[in-house]
């Protein structure tokens, strides 16, 4: 694959919600083995944008094209079979599990009725994967704690490890960062960028944490009212008059 081309290409996508627009003629193109984070005002449309790629919603219109093959018909089921993951915003966890449990779960995330025989008896090649993933997150000390004793912020750490279990070549992550304290900021911000540059992962995540977002992004694309209003580098965003007058309103970028 070239440098040059986009591993994920969104053209001109919209969602509807009855008469909502939802999304309104969103493109967004992600070079392979980068970061790149989707902000924005609370209803923007990010959400249904991730949504979208990771085929839950159904656009209108648009397409959507992964590592040149377009998918925007394809179903949901289908998007772990071409390394496309994901997290929630609202985590999407098995309480009573154990950190262990959870990523063991997720190397299967595609084929339920194996789940109970992986659990009983994983093999030792992937007994050895799932550990290397906790400890990448920082987790290894928790391994044998259930997922709901865990604080909100390592829930988030073990929901990414999850979603790696699937060895993705796209990483969707809806607010990541939302409650994590500042050291588990840190952790994320070495964990993402380290996925980009050394595994060459894709990375697209919605975020409201500026610091993190200017930190890890190669490119950040801004959405106000299901419309992209800028893109650029954290630089060129950081000081862009539509996107503060977004979210801080009218008038604002003059003060
Ligand atoms: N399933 C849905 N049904 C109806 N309206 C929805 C649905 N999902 C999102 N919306 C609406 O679409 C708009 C964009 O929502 P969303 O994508 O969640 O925004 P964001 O993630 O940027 O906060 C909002 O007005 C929201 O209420
Ligand atoms: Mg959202």
């Amino acid at each position: 694959m070239s440098m040059a081309l986009h591993f994920l290409d969104v053209q001109g996508i919209t969602v509807r919600f009855g008469g909502l627009t939802a999304v309104n003629n969103l493109s967004l193109k992600v070079k392979q083995g980068t970061v790149h984070a989707l902000i924005g005002p609370n209803g923007a449309g990010k959400s249904t944008t991730f949504n979208c790629i990771s085929r839950y919603y159904q656009p209108t219109e648009g397409r959507i094209v992964l590592d040149g093959q377009d998918i925007t018909n394809w179903r949901p089921e289908r998007m772990a079979g071409v390394g496309v993951a994901r997290t929630f915003q609202n985590l999407e966890l098995f309480g009573e599990l154990s950190v262990y449990e959870n990523v063991l779960l997720g190397c299967h995330a595609h084929s339920a009725n194996t789940l109970v025989r992986l659990l009983s008896r994983p093999k030792a090649q992937t007994r050895e994967w799932v550990d290397s993933l906790i400890e990448r997150v920082g987790l290894i000390h928790e391994r044998e704690t259930r997922a709901n004793e865990l604080d909100f912020g390592h829930q988030k750490l073990l929901e990414i490890a999850r979603a790696l279990a699937l060895k993705p070549k796209l990483l969707l992550l809806d607010e990541p960062a939302a409650g994590l304290r500042n050291r588990d900021i840190e952790n994320l911000d070495r964990l993402l960028t380290e996925l980009a540059q050394r595994d060459g992962i894709t990375v697209l995540l919605v975020e409201h944490v500026m610091q993190l977002v200017m930190s890890i992004s190669d490119q950040i694309t801004v959405m106000s009212f299901g419309e992209k209003i800028a893109e650029g580098t954290p630089k060129e965003i950081r000081d862009n008059p539509q996107v503060i007058e977004a979210y801080l309103g009218k008038g604002a970028a003059r003060d």
